[in-house]
């Protein structure tokens, strides 16, 4: 996926992703949660500090670049789930929420106000931060993709079981590893 530019372009292009949600209690409350409670701290934050997309905005490019990779392995394995299109929209959220952690590590002058008492885990404080700022908890399946993202490198004590944990796993890794060899190229 290409690099965004300005955060006018993000700003654009992730109100553009948010407008395929639903209007189900959570749905809604990533819209608020991405907008409301993050909103620019999301889109100036790197990726990594000296690993992959080093760059302000590489967070969002990462997250976007997930979603896309695990869309591409759902798609190729044609898995025909009930209420596949209410998954992948549940996995948009998944992808936006799964490294937010990483705004109050690497930007904390720019990120909302820490609030305090929550584990600072990368893998665990996505959904204690989402919880304590919108009110509404990650549905179950959703938070254990997230605390098993990270799959052997995780600090949740949880490995990806499920197909889908593991589809995911893989697509940010796979976001991960693509990014540094072609940051290395260069
Ligand atoms: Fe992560
Ligand atoms: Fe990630």
């Amino acid at each position: 996926m290409k690099e965004t530019n300005t955060l006018e372009e993000r700003r654009i292009l992730l109100e553009m992703e948010l407008s395929y949600l639903g209007n189900s209690e959570f749905e809604n409350a990533v819209k608020l949660y991405m907008t409301e409670h993050l909103g620019d701290s999301f889109l100036l934050c790197p990726a990594s500090i000296n690993y992959h997309r080093q760059y302000p905005g590489g967070l969002f490019d990462h997250c976007i670049e997930v979603y896309n990779i695990y869309k591409g392995f759902f798609n190729s394995l044609k898995l025909n789930i009930p209420k596949h299109i209410q998954h992948k929209r549940e996995m948009l959220c998944v992808s936006l929420l799964h490294d937010v952690q990483k705004i109050f590590k690497y930007i904390p002058d720019q990120a909302p106000q820490y609030i305090p008492k929550i584990p600072f885990c990368h893998s665990v404080f996505p959904i204690y931060d989402f919880k304590a700022r919108t009110g509404v908890d990650i549905p179950d399946h959703l938070a254990n993709i997230i605390l098993s993202h990270m799959g052997p490198w995780t600090d949740a004590d949880r490995y990806p079981q499920t197909l889908f944990e593991v589809l995911f796993h893989a697509a940010d890794n796979a976001s991960a590893r693509l990014n540094t060899l072609k940051e290395k190229r260069k």
